[in-house]
């Protein structure tokens, strides 16, 4: 598992808003990256002597591929986001993973009239579509409607005007809270301003990424719209709660194997895969914990029961791979990394 991380250094960082900064990393050999627009990458980070695991969607876009920007908006009391916006600088290196997730034009069904609705730092994946769909000249028309407290709080507000600038394919509007300009909507995304701002949704795709109470709006007001869910497509930053976990395991256990770390417990019904290969002190990583990274990976021989394979290949699949976070035993396993 170690060995899938690679070191990134930091080569510029940018702060956006009053909480919220770029961070650009290229390669240490310079070659390029691979990724697709609306992936994220993972990165280990030790925060007083404890490695701590978070995924960062990239705001960059995949047609400029020497370098990586993720732009982190701290969390009040967050340990890795106000770690790295207090201490990461040009010249640090941090590991990486290699990007992930299917938040992406190619992994799902669009159409050429794209909707590309964010708030907070959810505007991360949605930048980095709008900078790849333009910067590769595809035929779409993009409008981007970005949610907001204020003027002072809009992430990448000069980029987003630039591509306003360059680009008639490219629509840009904004609602914010707090504001006593009529260039913006004032107040928060509801049915009245969606429909002033986009008054026809047949024949539409929506991309969204936000807070999880915004993204409930977006699909509840998309829904009751009539749109073709089919092109709803959401991504979200917030671990979902692990609702089983505290449910009776009725007393049934099983025994995990981990040969590689010399490792031999017993796993509950109920418990993740994750949990039980954490607390018998296997190093697994776990970031977002919630299906969506695939950082916490391995193999398994046994029987098992997963909600989520996102990530993971088909090949990946039929070799007996599973996301560890999402993942319950159903047999007794043997598990390698
Ligand atoms: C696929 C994916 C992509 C992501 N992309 C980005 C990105 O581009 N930019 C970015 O800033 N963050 C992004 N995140 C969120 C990021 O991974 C971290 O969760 C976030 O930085 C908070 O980590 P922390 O260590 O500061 O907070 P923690 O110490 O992990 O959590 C502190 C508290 O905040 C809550 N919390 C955790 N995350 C959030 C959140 N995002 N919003 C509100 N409350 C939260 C926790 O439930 C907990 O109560 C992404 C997450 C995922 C899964
Ligand atoms: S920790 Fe992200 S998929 Fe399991």
């Amino acid at each position: 598992m170690q060995s899938q991380f690679e070191p990134l250094i930091c080569t510029k960082r940018i702060d956006e808003t009053a909480d919220a900064t770029t961070f650009e990393f290229k390669k240490l050999d310079d070659s390029p990256f691979d990724y697709k627009a609306g992936q994220f990458i993972t990165f280990e980070v030790d925060v007083a002597g404890e490695l701590e695991y978070r995924a960062y969607s990239l705001s960059s876009t995949p047609s400029k591929p020497q370098s990586v920007a993720v732009t982190i908006k701290r969390v009040i009391g967050g340990k890795v986001s106000n770690y790295l916006l207090d201490h990461l600088q040009a010249g640090i290196a941090l590991p990486a993973m290699p990007p992930a997730g299917e938040f992406t034009i190619e992994n799902n069904q669009v159409s050429a009239d794209i909707l590309l609705m964010s708030a907070g730092s959810g505007i991360t994946p949605c930048m980095s579509m709008a900078r790849w769909l333009l910067d590769t000249q595809q035929k779409v028309n993009i409008h981007f409607i970005y949610s907001a407290r204020s003027e002072a709080d809009i992430i990448m507000a000069s980029d987003l005007a630039m591509l306003n600038e360059q680009y008639d394919n490219f629509q840009l509007s904004f609602i914010l809270e707090e504001t006593e300009s009529a260039e913006f909507i004032k107040g928060r995304l509801n049915v009245h301003n969606l429909t002033q701002l986009v008054p026809e949704v047949a024949g539409k795709t929506i991309f969204t990424c936000g807070p999880t109470p915004y993204m409930q709006v977006v699909e509840t007001l998309a829904e009751e719209r009539g749109f073709d869910m089919a092109l709803f497509h959401k991504e979200s930053f917030v671990p979902k709660v692990e609702e089983k976990q505290e449910q009776n395991d009725n007393g049934v256990s099983y025994q995990v194997v981990a040969p590689q770390h010399g490792k031999n417990f017993t796993i509950t019904a109920n418990k993740t895969l994750l949990n039980a290969l954490e607390e018998a002190g296997v190093p697994i990583v776990g970031a977002c914990r919630s299906g969506v990274c695939g950082a916490c990976k391995c193999k398994v021989t046994g029987s098992v029961e997963s909600t989520s394979r996102e990530t993971l290949t088909a090949k990946q699949i039929e070799q007996g791979y599973v996301l560890s976070c999402s993942t319950r035993a159903t047999s007794d396993l043997v598990v390698e990394l």
